[in-house]
This record gives C-alpha cells, structure tokens and sequence, in this order.
C-alpha cells in the first residue's frame, strides 16, 4: 500500500502548490497512509466527500485522551503526557470541545459586527504607518499586526506586549525540524501559559470590559472554572485567533496579485469581497490540515480498516481542490457561487472564529484595495518562502510596493 511521509506533505511543492500534489495521491485512493509526527501510522483524507464525512462521523474524537482512557493504566499514563502537550498546540484544539459554549457567544455574527468599525481603525492605522514609504512587507507590517492585535483588544491584554506574542505564537505553532526548535517551543509555551497566569489574576482583582474579565468573572457566578481551564481557552483564542487570520490575508493578496484579472474585477467591483473571501479562503487554505481524529473503534473506510487510536487527518487544502466538488478546483475564481469549501472545517469543531475571520478578511482586502490602487510585488522574480508546516499555510514575507 502506498505510504508517504510527513517529509513529502511538507515539500515546498506540496505545500506551494497543493492542487496537483494532491490530485495525484486523491487518485490513488482517498486516504492516504502516512507517518505521523511521533513516527506512528496515521492517515490522510484527500477527497472532499471522506473529509465531510470524517469531520461529522462521532467514531472519531479530536481528543486522544478519550481513545486511550479505554486502554489499560500503563498505556493509557504515558498517552496522557503527550495528550497533554498535544492539547495546547495549535494543530489540534482538543479539549477544547466542552469550553467551546463559554466563548461560543462572544464569536457569534452578530457580536462580531460590532467589531467592524474598530477593525477598520486598526487596517487604516497600520496603512498610515507605512503609507509615505511607498513599500512594506504586506506580512509583518499588515496581515500580523490586524488581528493579533484584534484577539489581544478582546481579550483586553495591553497592546504593547503584541511584539512578544507573536514570537511566542510562531515558536508554538511551528513544526519542529530539531530538538533545538523544539526547545523553542517549550519555552515560548511555558512563558506563554505564565503571562496568561498573571493575566488572569490581574483580572480577578481588577476586571475589565473584556473577554478574560467575562470569563473570569464567570468563573464566580456560574460555573467553577479550573485555573487550568481557563488559562487553555485563553491559550486556544490566541493562537488560533490570529495566525490563521493573518496567513489568509497575507495569501489572499499574493494570490490576487498573481491573478491581475482577478484584482481588476475585485477593484471594479468591491461589493464582491464577501464571495471573493470564500474563494480565497478555499484557494488558500489557511489551515491546510485538520487537527487529529483518533478512532473510537475500528472503522472501514473504503476498504481500508483504520484501526481504533490510529490517527486521521484531514486535509482541507485537498479537499477544497477535488474536482468532485469544485469546478476548475485550481483556478481562483473570485465570483464562484455556492462555494462550500471546507477551510473553517466542519461538525461539531467547525472553527470558532469563522464571523471574526470573514471580517477581518474582508475589511484588511477592501482597505488595502481601496487605498493602494497600484499595489504590486516589489520583485517579480522573487521566490517566496513558504512555512514549512503542516496545518498552518502562509508565506513568511510579501514586500509590496504602492506608489501613489
Ligand atoms: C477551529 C480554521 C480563524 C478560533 C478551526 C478549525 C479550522 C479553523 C479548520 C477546525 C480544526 C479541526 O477540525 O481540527 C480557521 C481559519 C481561520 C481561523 C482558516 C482564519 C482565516 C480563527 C479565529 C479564531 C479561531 C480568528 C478566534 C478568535 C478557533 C477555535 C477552534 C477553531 C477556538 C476550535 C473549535 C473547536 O474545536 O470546537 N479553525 N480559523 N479561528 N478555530 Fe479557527
């Protein structure tokens, strides 16, 4: 049977250009084997109609504690330690599943709206910042800052701190290549877990009009909320809240600069952002590979048997590109209707953040357009770098130039 191995899903030409890679291993069967992180056999779902099913079937639990509870002590002690390190990664938002009501309603449609105008305060401020320049890394000076400093507002944590977030979010997020990368990481988690510590009991003593105050004033009226959980809901939003977001405007503007018809028809007609935003979100995948899914039991999929605690992971960027769901799934087509991409995922995990995504999306194309009219590539030849990653996908720089 064929097998792959993290190495070759994380190749620049896997990740760069997805469409084609994908296709051929979709063609193949629609789940692929391959080696896991810790070395173990996982699999990868590639087609769009397994991957809604994956998502959706209750024989799957994004949390390994579940699977290994049933295993017997000795096992099931060891799992627990990595079970722990894995649920307050990026990649795999576990436990998350029975806090999720608590922060539902601060994310809903509605709430988020009432963002917009502050939003639109933030990308215009940051477009002063560089505008007689003349240039900037679209990346480091635009797609960051917009929504980490958005998730930081609401969670009411002081904006200068925004520098060291951002470090301590890549080291967190990242793939580690070596065990000094991964040394980086648990650093940048623990100091990361500590800031949130002191956070938490500023705001018991002295609450704000904000996301951390709710919560932990929560915490006395309503419910007992453990230190521990708390401190992951936090964690869960910081991350989660602000590299995906910043990965889809950074991508989206390179795919629409690299797609000048495109730009002109977006340009000439703004109010389609909203549909040119699902494109994007589907063209780019932002989060290109689903969290873990851990089998309950033994499921058959497709003739093949995945064994109960074997890992499955979706992959989102294949999905969004399987021709039997999309029309020219490798083309970027800004007024594609009907558009039921999976990048947000789907179920019972379907991303939180999916209202204040779209907004900050919409707003960050709408203002960089509308004041950058002749926004370009500062090179054309210059080869990006892509993070070497396997659920984040996004360049590291974008050096524009917008001469006015
Ligand atoms: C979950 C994508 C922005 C919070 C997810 C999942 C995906 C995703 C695919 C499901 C993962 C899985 O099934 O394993 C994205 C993309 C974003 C984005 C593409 C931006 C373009 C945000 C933002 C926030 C957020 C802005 C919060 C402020 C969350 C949370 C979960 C989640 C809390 C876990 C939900 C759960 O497990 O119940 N996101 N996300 N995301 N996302 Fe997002």
């Amino acid at each position: 049977m064929h097998q792959i191995t993290l190495d070759d899903l994380l190749s620049q030409e896997a990740i760069q250009n997805p469409c084609p890679f994908y296709a051929h291993l979709r063609m193949k069967e629609p789940l692929t084997r391959f080696t896991d992180i810790d070395g173990t056999d996982a699999w990868l779902v590639t087609s769009y109609n397994e991957a809604l099913a994956l998502l959706t079937d209750p024989r799957f639990t994004n949390t390994k504690q579940q699977v290994s509870s049933q295993q017997d002590g000795q096992r099931a002690l060891q799992e627990s330690t990595t079970d722990e390190e894995h649920t307050l990664s990026a990649g795999n938002m576990l436990s998350f599943t029975h806090l999720r009501p608590l922060v539902a309603k601060a994310f809903t449609p509605r709430r988020v709206e009432q963002l917009r105008l502050r939003i639109q305060q933030i990308a215009d401020a940051l477009l002063d910042a560089v505008h007689r320049q003349g240039k900037m890394d679209l990346i480091a000076d635009f797609a960051y800052p917009l929504p980490i400093t958005v998730i930081l507002e609401l969670l009411g944590i002081p904006g200068e701190d925004r520098q060291t977030f951002r470090a301590w979010s890549q080291a967190i997020v990242s793939t580690p290549n070596d065990s000094e990368q991964e040394e980086v990481r648990a650093v940048a988690h623990k100091e990361l877990t500590h800031y949130i510590a002191t956070l938490l009991s500023t705001r018991r003593k002295l609450p704000g009009n904000d996301l951390v105050s709710d919560l932990v004033m929560r915490e006395e009226n309503e419910r007992k909320l453990h230190e521990q959980e708390l401190t992951f809901i936090i964690f869960v939003l910081l991350i989660a809240g602000h590299e995906t977001t910043a990965n889809l405007i950074g991508t989206s503007m390179l795919a629409l600069l690299e797609h000048p018809l495109q730009l002109q028809v977006l340009r000439d007609d703004p109010s389609l952002i909203p549909v040119a935003v699902e494109e994007l979100l589907r063209y780019t995948a932002p989060v290109s590979t689903s969290g873990p899914r851990w089998a309950r039991e033994d499921v058959v999929i497709e003739s093949n048997v995945i064994r109960r605690g074997q890992a499955v992971y979706v992959s989102l960027v294949a999905a969004n590109c399987d021709p039997q769901q999309f029309t020219a799934p490798e083309e970027l087509d800004i007024t594609r209707q009907g558009n039921q991409h999976l990048a947000f995922g789907k179920g019972i995990h379907f991303c939180l953040g999916a209202p204040l995504a779209r907004l900050e999306g919409q707003i960050a194309l709408s203002t960089l357009l509308r004041r950058m009219p002749h926004l370009r590539r500062a090179s054309k030849t210059e080869q990006f770098v892509w993070k070497r990653d396997l659920f984040l996908r996004g360049v590291t720089s974008l050096p524009v130039t917008f001469s006015i």
